[in-house]
């Protein structure tokens, strides 16, 4: 059984989850507006990815004896000056969803719940990839500066990108 404290928590994530989600899904529609549809295709399946973070955390909360609590999910932008600084936002936005992963472990550790400890590994490990990809992508794009056929090549590597429902 989820403590109340720890059940309003994970709830609070299943809404970041959801948010990145919306906005992964809005980069998405940015790129396409751009004619960047490798970059739209990338954030279009990192948006999945959120979804089913969400979700897992969702089934989590229910299969505890708790609530999944669905709230209203914020508004992300729609614009971004470059490319470049759409991905500085992903890896700062998954930046700050490590270090909500990381209270939410602190909280089960507090409170002695070692079975939302370890569900939330799961979690600890993906931001480590989650951060490596961003990271690998934006230093990409820092690599060519304004180069137009730099940015073509991106362009078509991250077309490549197929969704891959995350280990269990
Ligand atoms: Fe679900 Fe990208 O963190």
């Amino acid at each position: 059984m989820l403590s109340k404290n720890m059940e309003k928590s994970l709830n609070e994530q299943v809404n970041w989850e959801l948010y990145s989600s919306y906005f992964y899904l809005s980069m998405s529609s940015y790129f396409e507006s751009i004619s960047l549809a490798g970059c739209a295709n990338w954030m279009r399946i990192q948006a999945q990815e959120e979804l089913v973070h969400a979700i897992k955390i969702y089934d989590y909360i229910n299969e505890r004896g708790g609530r999944a609590i669905l709230a209203a999910i914020a508004q992300p932008p729609a614009d971004w000056k470059t490319p470049l600084h759409v991905f500085e936002e992903v890896l700062s936005h998954e930046q700050k969803v490590t270090a909500l992963i990381n209270g939410l472990v602190n909280l089960a550790l507090d409170e002695r719940d070692h079975a939302t400890n370890n569900f939330l590994q799961w979690f600890v490990s993906e931001q480590v990839e989650e951060e490596a990809s961003a990271s690998s992508v934006l230093e990409k794009f820092k690599l060519i500066g304004k180069d137009k056929s730099g940015l073509f090549a991106i362009d078509l590597e991250l077309a490549k990108r197929v969704f891959t429902p995350p280990a269990q």
